[in-house]
């Protein structure tokens, strides 16, 4: 049996949260809503029958995780709780059936906004990570396999002046390109189905800027392909949303146009690849480097990623660091909170007033608001 905690127990209404979460912030929204809160202290992934369980005979809304299934079944049990309210504690929720939590008209939030650098910030680790080798020279220093300097120990791939691909644009995509045109001074093309102006803009005006201190400049062009992407880029990172439409995006045949030594990484969802070709891919390329975030089945990996050394593999944490793990504590709280106390939604720029001083009346990010009516 797990164990629970419980926090301000004097609550009126009551509300679960599946895992503990960092931070006490997120604990005072929920207080100052009345709730009762719930945690779960154990770190085994909660299964959907104990999770339904827990909701028991009334619970007013639940703080759910990635790792667990919340499928039309637990949201119509939810709901006949008297639930009114969920958020994931994450910005994607390929884990979360949204038709049928709008079917139980339970709203359903995510927590955007504050992972947007974080998890760049962590793409880029994996980015260079990969060009230059770094776990796997860690790994021959702590062997005690370095006899000497060489001029061909570990060498990899300068990145400046070379050409950054993102899959997938959005606010994630277009932090990580920037980051790579800022500091590596790429030039950038992307494919996204909407164009992302702003990021354009940003990288033509970067340019300007460089042009007059007569450096090489940098460019940006929106590709109408994936394909046309993975044939140019040295480099791709991979920052869509996971869906019908984006699973096994790269597959055999996409995977085969790469360069021969690109690097290629994953801090989406792992099934966007398949994972499967990828490790024959990695096999039949050895100068390809690829760093992942997520698997195509985690915790576990495809037979044969493990033992490849042009491969990178880190435990789904690119939107861990304190201030956004809080934050994502603090905006899902508000989401369950605001929706219990009837605030209307969050129609701002940015969230990060959520995060500071009084909390302002109103919920962060619904996802089906609009089916909802909300
Ligand atoms: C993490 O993977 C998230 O979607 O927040
Ligand atoms: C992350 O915070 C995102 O929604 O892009």
């Amino acid at each position: 049996m797990s164990e629970w905690a419980v926090y301000n127990r004097s609550g009126s209404r009551r509300v679960l949260a599946t895992k503990s979460l960092p931070g006490t912030r997120w604990l005072e929204i929920l207080a100052a809503a009345d709730c009762s809160v719930e945690v779960c202290e154990s770190t085994e992934i909660l299964s959907s029958d104990e999770i339904a369980d827990r909701i028991g005979q009334a619970c007013d809304g639940v703080i759910g995780q990635l790792t667990e299934k919340w499928n039309g079944a637990l949201f119509a049990r939810l709901a006949a709780a008297g639930g009114r309210a969920f958020s994931n504690y994450a910005v994607g929720y390929d884990n979360v059936d949204v038709p049928g939590a709008t079917a139980a008209r339970i709203p359903v939030g995510n927590t955007p906004g504050v992972l947007t650098e974080t998890t760049a910030e962590m793409a880029v680790a994996l980015t260079m990570a990969a060009a230059r080798r770094v776990v796997e020279a860690d790994r021959f220093m702590r062997a005690g396999r370095y006899h000497g300097w060489l001029p061909n120990l570990f060498v990899g791939q300068r990145l400046r002046g070379k050409t950054v691909g993102v899959i997938g644009c959005g606010r994630i995509g277009a932090a990580y390109a920037r980051m790579m045109v800022e500091g590596f001074k790429m030039d950038a093309v992307y494919y996204d189905p909407r164009a992302n102006q702003d990021f354009e803009t940003f990288v033509e005006a970067y340019a300007t800027l460089l042009r007059d201190r007569a450096e090489p400049p940098v460019s940006v062009s929106r590709l109408e392909t994936v394909e046309q992407v993975l044939e140019v880029a040295d480099v791709v990172s991979l920052h869509t949303a996971l869906d019908g439409s984006t699973r096994h995006l790269i597959d055999r045949s996409r995977l085969a146009l790469m360069k021969s030594d690109a690097v290629l990484v994953n801090t989406s969802r792992g099934p966007v690849i398949d994972e499967e070709a990828l490790v024959a891919h990695c096999r039949a390329h050895p100068k390809f480097r690829v760093a992942l975030d997520v698997f195509e089945q985690e915790p576990g990996m495809k037979p044969g990623l493990a033992e490849l050394d042009n491969v990178t593999v880190v435990p789904h944490i690119a939107s861990a660091t304190v201030w956004t793990r809080e934050g994502m504590a603090t905006l899902a709280a508000a989401n369950v909170a605001g929706i219990l106390n009837g605030y209307p939604l969050w129609n701002g720029d940015g969230w990060l007033e959520f995060l500071e001083g009084q909390v302002p009346p109103f919920v962060p990010s619904i996802v089906n608001a609009v089916e909802l009516g909300l």
